[in-house]
């Protein structure tokens, strides 16, 4: 037989090759091969405090395809910022693999953390996060000053529909506003993925669609792999996909026919 001659090699159950091939396997019911940009594996995140242990992630498998939109649903402490932070070099996890692309970001140091990070990533979170001695335009550049290959400042600000306010300080924009400086940011370095958490969260119903909006957009035009944490099952219709957690595990998949468009959700 052939595996007399293979042996029993434990390189070949070896774990970085595996990535490749799980990178062209489609689920059942699953849109046709794209690759892979973010493959997990037993992804476990365990905090300890003093004497408690917290398992924040509990042997989470996944995959997420290049320009896929993907919506990551579950309650209060399920584990979705976890999950989130170690698919964007923010955190990494206490065992388990979780690749982006061929880089090993479990394993990863530091400076190919932070690189990771610089070069590839946009970050959105509930709170924008922006300096507020600085202009819209000025937090922009602080991202387009140091990627590789950013936009023009403007350009990204255009992108999110606030051309007029360039010149303004957060504290003159409103929430919904400021959101949209927080993504016009997190863009201009043309991430190859845009990871966004409870971008929503602190927004009203109206200002809130704005701001998906401008976030379906990206991921439409630009083709940008866009994974969104939220709360709110009735944003879920936008996406290609929904990762149900509870309880540090991945509990359910599911896959939307059509996605819906932001201006046709209601919550
Ligand atoms: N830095 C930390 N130290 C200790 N425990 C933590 C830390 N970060 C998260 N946890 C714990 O890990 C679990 C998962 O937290 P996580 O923030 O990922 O949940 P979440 O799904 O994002 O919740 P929420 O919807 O409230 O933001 C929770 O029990 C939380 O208390
Ligand atoms: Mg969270």
């Amino acid at each position: 037989m052939a595996a007399a001659h293979s042996g029993d090699s434990p390189r070949h159950a070896g774990t970085a090759a595996a990535v490749p091939a799980a990178a062209g396997a489609a689920e059942p019911g699953a849109a046709p091969a794209r690759s892979a940009v973010f493959v997990a594996r037993r992804l476990t995140k365990t905090y300890r405090m003093g004497d408690v242990e917290v398992l924040a992630l509990r042997e989470v498998d996944l995959e997420i395809r290049e320009g896929e939109f993907v919506v990551l649903l579950g309650p209060s402490g399920s584990g979705k910022s976890t999950l989130l932070n170690i698919l964007g070099g923010l955190d990494v996890p206490t065992s388990g693999e979780a690749f982006w692309r061929d880089h090993d970001l479990a394993r990863a140091g530091e400076q190919e953390l932070t690189r990771y990070r610089r070069d590839h990533v946009g970050f959105v979170f509930q709170f924008y996060n922006l300096i507020p001695s600085l202009t819209v335009r000025e937090n922009v550049a602080l991202v387009t000053d140091i990627a590789p290959h950013p936009m023009p400042v403007d350009e990204a600000i255009d992108l999110v529909g606030l051309a007029p306010r360039g010149n303004h300080f957060p504290s003159q924009l409103s929430g919904g506003e400021q959101q949209r400086v927080a993504i016009a940011r997190a863009i201009a370095k043309r991430p190859d993925v845009l990871l966004c958490d409870e971008p929503t969260g602190a927004l009203d119903y109206g200002t809130g669609k704005v701001v998906l909006e401008v976030i379906a957009r990206i991921n439409a035009e630009f083709g940008t792999t866009a994974v969104v944490i939220t709360h709110n099952a009735a944003i879920a219709g936008m996406a290609d996909r929904i990762l149900h957690l509870a309880d540090g595990r991945v509990t359910r998949v599911e896959t939307n026919a059509r996605r819906l468009t932001p201006a046709e959700l209601s919550w």
